[in-house]
């Protein structure tokens, strides 16, 4: 078979390669997303000789900067908008205790052998007897039909050579829409445990790509039915499984998780209203308790959900900042919105709009997402209280703009009409104004905030400057 390499870049590699007469080819990913149609802007080129000398080469002649990586013998070239990266063919050996390998010169076909999966492993010649054509020695193009993750060689000696491969593994699948071909898959469960020889950064860039397939679930499926997931998130592995109490057992949590899951990925893109959709039970299991006359209850795991992401943010390396907080906040409130359905005055969803301010939509898709039941007169009920609070929350905002609201009184106004320095007593009345805002005491004026302003400093002893 053979492939039409149309881009100059290609063109300029076989010429400079055949002029120091080594052979190069276009390998892995690049040829992979080549044959499913997939874009792909990193090429992997490997030379059978000096991958840094034809980068050199490549990169006078396209006036591209290439970085030498002269202690791995690998050069880097950025060019349009593509990252072309030149190695020698190699052959790779490794040692138990490490990712590290001990590297020496070889063929394509060593090189291809130490490849992570036959789809990987596919290389197209850039030589001019026969350019384009494509070497395949595990049969890639089969399993790229097939829809089929399998490593080219025994799959435990792929995976204990390199154990991220495992993780890479569930994430093409949940990527691509593929399968773990079923003695790959069967390595995996094997030797789930030696993950821990991979750094967190590593794992957390393909959990991170698992979050962003088009179902993720998929992926989450594949990590819990491995092992991997009770090593890496344990707590989403311990939302598995249903506890039976006198003949009643509660919903299950892992694949509720996973329908919640989808059904958020299917409405947006954002990966961290993901994160939010994957933890938002997370404080289920803490919280599970039986009683004899409601049954099951989780109560207080929203609260102790939101308490748990730091910790997990913290241990996953994922950022601290504004993302966290973000996750934080969607998962103590995703139970706000459908608790307002019986609510008769618009405090509470006053209170809501406000604590979600500029989340709210995201929280409502949060929410919406969270109905699931196997029960079609269930879901339809919920469904209708749902909506019934949107309409609610919209003639609320509509009416008191509480959304993006800024209390009509500033700490500075607090501070200048009182001859105050920053204190306690600042904060103390900002705070009862607020308070009294968002309780529908008064309406969110200035007018109104400033006469309730100098109640509030009477009642603390403060009088007003030149009163
Ligand atoms: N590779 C490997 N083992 C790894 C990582 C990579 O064998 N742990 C090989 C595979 O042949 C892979 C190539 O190196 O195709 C390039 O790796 P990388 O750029 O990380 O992945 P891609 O396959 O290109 O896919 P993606 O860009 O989606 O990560």
């Amino acid at each position: 078979m053979k492939a039409p390499l149309q881009s100059k870049i290609f063109r300029i590699v076989a010429e400079q390669a055949a002029l120091i007469n080594v052979k190069s080819y276009v390998i892995g990913g690049y040829v992979r997303d080549f044959f499913l149609k997939r874009s792909c802007t990193d090429i992997d080129i490997v030379v059978e000789g000096n991958g840094m000398e034809v980068a050199s080469a490549v990169g006078s002649i396209l006036k591209a900067r290439v970085t030498l990586f002269k202690k791995f013998g690998t050069a880097m070239m950025c060019y349009k908008g593509m990252e072309i990266e030149f190695v020698g063919a190699r052959k790779e050996s490794y040692r138990s205790d490490s990712r590290k390998p001990i590297v020496e010169n070889g063929t394509l076909e060593d090189d291809q052998k130490r490849r992570d999966f036959t789809i990987n492993a596919m290389a197209l010649s850039l030589a001019r007897e026969d350019y384009g054509t494509l070497t395949d020695p595990f049969n890639g193009m089969d399993d790229l039909k097939r829809k089929i993750i399998r490593t080219p060689l025994d799959p435990d000696t792929t995976f204990s050579d390199d154990p991220l491969r495992m993780l890479r593994a569930i994430r093409f699948a949940a990527q691509l829409d593929f399968s773990i071909e079923s003695d790959s898959f069967a390595s995996i469960v094997r030797n789930a445990s030696r993950i821990h020889i991979v750094s967190q950064e590593r794992i957390t860039v393909e959990l991170q790509k698992i979050m962003a397939a088009p179902k993720p679930s998929k992926g989450f499926i594949l990590l819990e039915k491995s092992g991997l997931l009770s090593l890496l998130l344990p707590q989403i592995a311990s939302l598995k499984g249903v506890e039976t109490m006198e003949g009643r057992g509660h919903k299950e949590n892992f694949s509720h998780t996973m329908e919640v899951l989808d059904n958020v990925a299917s409405e947006s893109d954002n990966i961290w209203l993901r994160w939010a959709a994957l933890l938002h039970d997370v404080g289920k299991p803490s919280t599970k308790h039986f009683d004899k006359e409601l049954g099951w209850t989780f109560h207080g795991h929203d609260f102790i959900g939101s308490k748990m992401i730091p910790g997990i943010f913290r241990k996953l390396r994922l950022p601290l900042g504004e993302e966290m907080r973000y996750v934080q906040k969607l998962v103590q409130l995703h139970l706000r919105p459908v608790a307002l359905v019986n609510e008769v005055s618009d405090s509470g969803v006053r209170r809501l709009l406000f604590e979600a301010g500029e989340d709210l939509d995201d929280l409502m898709l949060l929410c919406r997402a969270d109905i699931t039941s196997k029960n079609p007169r269930t879901v339809r009920r919920h469904l209708e209280n749902f909506e019934q609070v949107s309409k609610k929350m919209a003639r609320v905002e509509e009416k008191d703009a509480i959304r993006n609201f800024q209390p009509p009184i500033s700490g500075e106004m607090i501070m200048k009409t009182f001859g105050l320095p920053p204190c306690r007593e600042v904060g103390l009345i900002k705070d009862y104004i607020k308070e009294a805002i968002l309780d529908g005491k008064i309406g969110n004026n200035l007018e109104e905030a400033r006469q309730l302003m100098l109640e509030r400093a009477r009642e603390l002893g403060i009088s007003e400057v030149n009163a």
